[in-house]
């Protein structure tokens, strides 16, 4: 049980690392119980007896909001809003939400007419529920991150990648940036592999409309193994053809890294069908790419 006065909330689309979470930080944890109503509303319940254990407590929780087997990220934000109210309800005395993945994180600016930047008012949201600590892993655009008021930490998961990719005998490495959003990332991801390992940045247009991909990049790739990095793989588009480009530009070998592996509907087949060697992945949407956990790191920061 407890060491300390503390405990965890596991959120059911975060049971992975919550539990090598709760084992890090050697604290209890409680999972949810979580429905859809005949009427499509959500329901939430933390798994407990007696709520009043969690009263005056440090109350942590963790729940990622991408999709996932269990359900969309709607669903799984609407969770966590529930949970915290609930924790809210019962007196916590500080609450600690860390969301891995924070869906809605790429609607930050405006690209056509009549859309919306979403991400802001969805933080905004969230720090009304007067929480205290707010962690998330690599936010798409970390500026967006100023509209809450509590303590915010966006947790860098590029060095666990990076050693990761390190631990597969890795030789001769140029890290390449998809596209120039990522090239800041990039040049930090680059770091973790030794001084003055190469970056080469792709060009990428997306059509804002179809969201067609356009890249290119003439680069001498040959005999060097490739790591290509982005914060999010979702459809694989981007993924898949910045892989192209660089097999066809000689690389032995080529590693698609990303601390969001979303891998929405044949995003897996379209970069493995590219040329990939293996696709790398945190544990922030848990899947079959999730090589890396982001639990000690999370840890790291909250002890
Ligand atoms: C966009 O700016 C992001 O950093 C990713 O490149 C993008 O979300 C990847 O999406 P997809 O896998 O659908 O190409």
């Amino acid at each position: 049980m407890s060491r300390v006065n503390k405990y965890l909330i596991i959120g059911s689309a975060s049971q992975i690392l919550g539990i090598k979470l709760a084992k890090e930080l050697e604290i209890a944890y409680i999972d949810t119980e979580f429905k859809t109503f005949p009427d499509g509303e959500k329901y939430i319940r933390i798994n407990l007896e007696d709520e009043t254990i969690l009263k005056d407590k440090e109350v942590i929780v963790i729940q990622s909001t991408g999709p996932s087997i269990r359900n969309d990220q709607n669903a799984q934000l609407f969770e966590l809003l529930m949970i915290v109210n609930a924790i809210k309800r019962i007196g916590a005395a500080r609450i600690i939400v860390i969301v891995p993945y924070l869906a809605y994180a790429r609607q930050d600016k405006i690209f056509r007419p009549g859309e919306t930047d979403f991400i802001r008012t969805l933080l905004k949201i969230i720090n009304s529920m007067e929480i205290d600590e707010f962690y998330v892993v690599d936010i798409h655009e970390p500026n967006v991150l100023k509209e809450m008021t509590c303590k915010v930490v966006n947790i860098d998961s590029m060095k666990l990648l990076a050693e990761y990719i390190k631990s597969l005998g890795t030789n001769d490495i140029v890290v390449v940036s998809p596209d120039k959003g990522a090239v800041e990332r990039s040049k930090a991801f680059a770091k973790y592999f030794g001084e003055n390992i190469p970056i080469d940045v792709f060009e990428k247009h997306r059509d804002v409309k179809t969201g067609e991909i356009i890249m290119s990049g003439s680069l001498s790739l040959r005999n060097k193994d490739v790591v290509i990095s982005d914060d999010i793989i979702a459809t694989g588009g981007t993924m898949a053809t910045a892989i192209s480009i660089a097999k066809q530009s000689g690389a032995k070998k080529v590693y698609a890294a990303t601390t969001h592996a979303l891998l929405l509907k044949d995003a897996k087949y379209r970069i493995l069908k590219a040329g990939a060697d293996e696709i790398i992945g945190t544990d922030s949407i848990d899947n079959e790419v999730s090589k890396v956990s982001l639990a000690k790191a999370i840890a790291d920061y909250l002890r």
